[in-house]
């Protein structure tokens, strides 16, 4: 089984608003004004057809922000369009890529690591946070297998769990555009900024501590949802689109 799931996850779906959606653009812009850096050098990891890293370059263009994009993405059939939505494309899985080290401002590692095991998690995030310069800031949404308190999913069930109790409050005819800012909200609360190579590098030895603290029946089911997403995936195959 853990041999089966090892393995890079393939859903390839991204969208050109996903990263102003997410706040990752927010994320980004911060890190320009904190560090008074007009300049940067963003690297996508698993950045898909790189229609949301062309997105975010374009928004950080129309604030003066001059940027320079490298998107990578092991996935053949997103090739094309990515390598006209990104400076530079590298058709490859990011464990692979050994001449990026020290480059990077900014790296994005967004919706490309959720759905694999710990080992893997650990080794994408180590990666990435080797492709920073010393005060590049890494913007991810992987988590570390941290177990909210039972307040805390009684809140985050309410908030963004589906059915949204709040989300009903507007009535049937306004659910699917209540429904969609709601999920929309969600992804924003997923991506989180780590700040400087070192904090990054420290987080990706954080996933392999928080795995490590689970309990053996947690463990399976982590596990268990993996196999899962993988079957729907086999099934109901997401495509990538431009
Ligand atoms: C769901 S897309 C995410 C796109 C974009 N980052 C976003 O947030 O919308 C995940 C992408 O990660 C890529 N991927 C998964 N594992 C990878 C790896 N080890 N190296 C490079 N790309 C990988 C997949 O091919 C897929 O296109």
């Amino acid at each position: 089984m853990i041999k089966i799931i090892d393995r890079n996850w393939f859903v390839n779906y991204t969208s050109p608003n996903r990263y102003s959606l997410a706040g990752i653009t927010d994320l980004v812009l911060d890190h320009s004004e904190r560090l008074k850096k007009f300049k940067l050098t963003v690297i996508d990891v698993g950045c898909s057809t790189a229609v949301s890293l062309k997105e975010l370059k374009k928004e950080l263009n129309s604030k003066g922000i001059g940027t320079f994009t490298i998107g990578i993405d092991v996935d053949p059939k997103v090739k094309e369009m990515a390598e006209k939505n990104s400076d530079i494309f590298l058709n490859k899985d990011v464990l692979e890529v050994d001449n990026l080290y020290d480059v990077a401002d900014v790296v994005i590692c967004h919706k490309m690591a959720l759905w694999v095991p710990a080992n893997r998690r650990s080794c994408i995030i180590s990666k990435s946070s080797q492709f920073l310069k010393l005060e590049g800031d890494l913007i991810t949404d992987v988590d570390d297998y941290r177990q909210p308190s039972f307040l805390e999913s009684l809140s985050n069930f309410y908030k963004y769990s589906w059915p949204p109790i709040h989300t009903l409050r507007y009535g049937i005819k306004n659910f699917r555009s209540e429904y969609k800012k709601k999920r929309d909200l969600k992804l924003r609360k997923d991506a989180r900024i780590f700040y400087g190579r070192e904090t990054s590098l420290k987080y990706a030895k954080q996933i392999i501590s928080g795995w490590n603290k689970l309990a053996w029946d947690q463990k399976v089911s982590k596990k268990f949802d993996i196999l899962c997403i993988m079957i729907q995936q086999k099934l109901f195959p997401s495509r990538p689109k431009n």
